[in-house]
């Protein structure tokens, strides 16, 4: 079963074609960053349009690299949520169109459960897991069932880890995309030359939350206070700092959660999950297996859409063209989805 993935909820505009929720066959991914740098952020008037101008070629070019005709598509899978409502827009009523148009399925995917089951498109995972989803949007900590259930133990309480990447980067002026460019600077750095805050919230219904704005105001505000004296006051050192700070909250709570809750595979996804220093970190942790897509499906693609949608057609779950875009998850906190 072929299955074509549109995936439009932030900057990246990209189609798939997927076999059987497995067999990749193409994976266009165009990237709108260049548009948004000089902002230091996805602006979303900016995102939405560029999607109304690539939405065409992109689905054409996925179908055409895949060498599969329009007709020899079973379904269309696309995310509805959550995201920019307008740049989500785009991609879901494209994919209507298109479904509508051909006589096929359409099924709205949820894109934290598609970043979840991106790892699933290389290689036999079974559940359950732990799951850590982090990104631009999002921080979660879950433990995964199956590819559609998962029950949050911990997320953030303010920031997502990547917004802090990239919030960071833009103060200091690093570059765009944040973590990136964090991400690379930090290989030259000192991490020990600043002692950033970690929080301390891990109490009751909270001990898997984690929390992002305090090390943000502290890097991008009193980083002299918190500077240790010793090593130059450079930007690399106080890039790689804050990555290590960053990182060592979210393996901290990764592993105590994992633990707790008898589990001993951690599969990470969403963009931070291309974070090097996370990779090394998670890599030398023994008892545990962790597992990371490669880059390329670590950030937004439509190939894990397509994975995703094939399994939820399967079960019977086809959408009703009624759908509509929603900007935010219904249930944010502990419940999920
Ligand atoms: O999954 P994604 O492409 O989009 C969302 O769903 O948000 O993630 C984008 C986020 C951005 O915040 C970006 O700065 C971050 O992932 N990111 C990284 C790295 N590569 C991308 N953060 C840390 N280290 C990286 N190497
Ligand atoms: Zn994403």
């Amino acid at each position: 079963m072929k299955v074509l993935g549109i995936e439009s909820s932030c900057d990246e505009c990209s189609a798939a074609v997927v076999e059987d929720g497995r067999r990749v066959l193409s994976n266009i991914v165009l990237s709108q960053v260049d548009f948004h740098r000089p902002y230091y952020g996805v602006v979303p008037e900016i995102a939405s349009r560029k999607h109304v101008e690539w939405i065409r070629t992109v689905v054409e070019d996925s179908l055409k690299e895949a060498a599969v005709s329009k007709n020899e598509v079973d379904a269309v899978a696309v995310t509805f949520r959550p995201g920019l409502i307008g740049s989500l827009l785009v991609g879901l009523s494209y994919a209507k169109g298109l479904a509508w148009s051909l006589r096929l399925p359409l099924v709205g995917v949820d894109h934290i459960l598609a970043h979840l089951y991106a790892p699933h498109l290389e290689r036999d995972i079974d559940y359950p897991y732990l799951g850590l989803l982090v990104s631009g949007g999002h921080t979660i900590i879950a433990r995964v069932e199956r590819y559609d259930r998962i029950e949050v133990l911990g997320t953030t309480i303010d920031d997502a880890v990547g917004e802090a990447f990239d919030k960071v980067a833009k103060f200091y002026d690093i570059g765009f995309p944040g973590g990136v460019a964090i991400d690379r600077l930090s290989k030259t750095g000192n991490p020990r030359a600043f002692r950033f805050p970690r929080p301390s919230l891990h109490k009751g219904e909270a001990y898997y939350d984690v929390s992002y704005s305090g090390l943000k105001t502290a890097v991008i505000h009193q980083s002299e206070q918190f500077w240790d004296g010793i090593s130059e006051r450079s930007l690399p050192n106080l890039a790689a700092s804050f990555q290590k700070a960053a990182i060592d909250i979210l393996v901290d709570r990764a592993l105590a959660a994992a633990s707790d809750n008898g589990l001993r595979r951690i599969v990470a996804g969403g963009g931070v999950a291309a974070n090097s220093y996370l990779r090394e970190r998670f890599a030398a942790e023994s008892g545990v297996e962790v597992i990371f897509p490669s880059l390329k499906l670590c950030t937004d693609n439509a190939a894990m859409v397509a994975g995703f949608g094939y399994h939820a057609l399967k079960d019977g779950k086809a959408s009703d063209f009624s759908l509509n875009a929603e900007a935010r998850v219904r249930m944010f906190k502990r419940k999920y989805p």
